[in-house]
């Protein structure tokens, strides 16, 4: 009986040990090519749209995505870490300090890990353009533009008198494509014949709604003679804080707010029962930057196919009147 026993275990030893053998087994990778996804804003209804297209396309294409948020430069160098860690070799980013740059080239040489930026371009330590890093962004300065081309056009159908009517722009001077955005508005409106004396320039210091209503506060109260206002900014929250603080002490009617994203925020003023101050948005293709960077990356990994140094995509402007159309022909909707 013991004899048996022993035996029977013996058995049972020996195959546990057989089916654990696998020391000459390649280690365990992923099945699937992993690619980062860092963005600058992880809850950020532009950031959560870039990666949910950045994960339709890798469903169909049969690769995987490892989303991360990072909202400082620590944060970036962890996240960095975790894509790796996580097999990846390639990420997409969007930095939440572009003048990390040199230290975040380092990190991913370091890591063997390829690197394609998106939407906030990185700038190296003489403050230029990282040309060295692929880059998926916006035509910022040409979107700018438009914001300041239809601003104009706005308020001459409405029949203002371009002496009572001045431009809100908000700024923000640490990110390039803030400031192009920015000063391409206001280079669309001069361009059209605007007094560059009614263009008030104020800096909001952070990327948010509240940051923005602060600063169109202090403009506000310094300009009672302006009747009419133009508000401008680097996006969608930008301009929807500047318009709700005019909002505050104007009517609507009195107020041209245009942003940049095509954000949920925006389509809401859009279908607001009466029109408020934040009237257009330039829709931009969140789909191409989610999917053609995800794609860019997994090329690279795959087929060795480096991405093209430099993409910029476009804008269409979008208002009450057109927006589901628009976004119906950029795939959106
Ligand atoms: C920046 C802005 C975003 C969005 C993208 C588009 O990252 O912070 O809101 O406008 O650019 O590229």
């Amino acid at each position: 009986m013991n004899l048996i026993r022993f035996a029977t275990t013996a058995l049972c030893l020996a195959s546990f040990a057989f089916g654990c053998k696998k020391a000459d087994e390649p280690a365990a990778g992923p099945a699937k090519t992993r690619i980062g996804y860092i963005v600058k804003d992880a809850t950020g209804e532009w950031f959560r749209n870039e990666i949910r297209f950045a994960k339709e396309a890798a469903a169909k294409d049969g690769f995987e995505i490892v989303e991360m948020g990072a909202t400082d430069g620590g944060a970036v160098m962890n996240a960095l870490d975790s894509v790796a860690n996580k097999g990846c070799q390639a990420t997409v980013l969007c930095s939440p300090d572009v003048k990390l740059g040199p230290a975040i080239v380092r990190a991913c040489q370091e890591k063997n890990l390829k690197l394609i930026t998106v939407d906030d371009q990185l700038v190296g330590a003489d403050g230029n353009p990282l040309v060295s890093v692929p880059h998926l962004g916006i035509s910022a300065n040409e979107i700018g533009k438009l914001v300041g081309t239809s601003l104009y056009d706005e308020a001459v159908k409405r029949g203002w008198k371009l002496e009572e009517t001045g431009l809100l722009a908000l700024t923000h001077e640490q990110l390039p494509t803030a400031v192009a955005r920015v000063e391409g508005a206001i280079a669309g409106l001069t361009s059209k014949g605007f007094a560059a004396a009614r263009i008030f320039k104020v800096a909001q210091p952070e990327q948010s709604i509240a940051s923005a209503n602060n600063a169109a506060e202090t403009v506000l109260q310094k300009h009672p003679e302006i009747k009419h206002w133009l508000i401008c900014g680097m996006n969608d929250d930008a301009v929807l804080g500047g318009v709700r603080r005019f909002e505050k002490d104007l009517a609507a009617t009195d107020i041209i707010g245009i942003g940049i994203n095509g954000d949920a925020a925006a389509l809401a003023e859009f279908t607001a029962a009466k029109p408020t101050g934040f009237f257009g948005s330039i829709q931009l293709e969140a789909r191409k930057h989610g999917e053609d960077t995800a794609r860019l990356a997994f090329k690279w990994v795959k087929d060795g196919v480096a991405p093209p140094p430099l993409t910029l995509t476009v804008g269409r402007l979008m208002t009450r009147d057109n927006f589901h159309t628009v976004r119906k022909e950029l795939g959106l909707e």
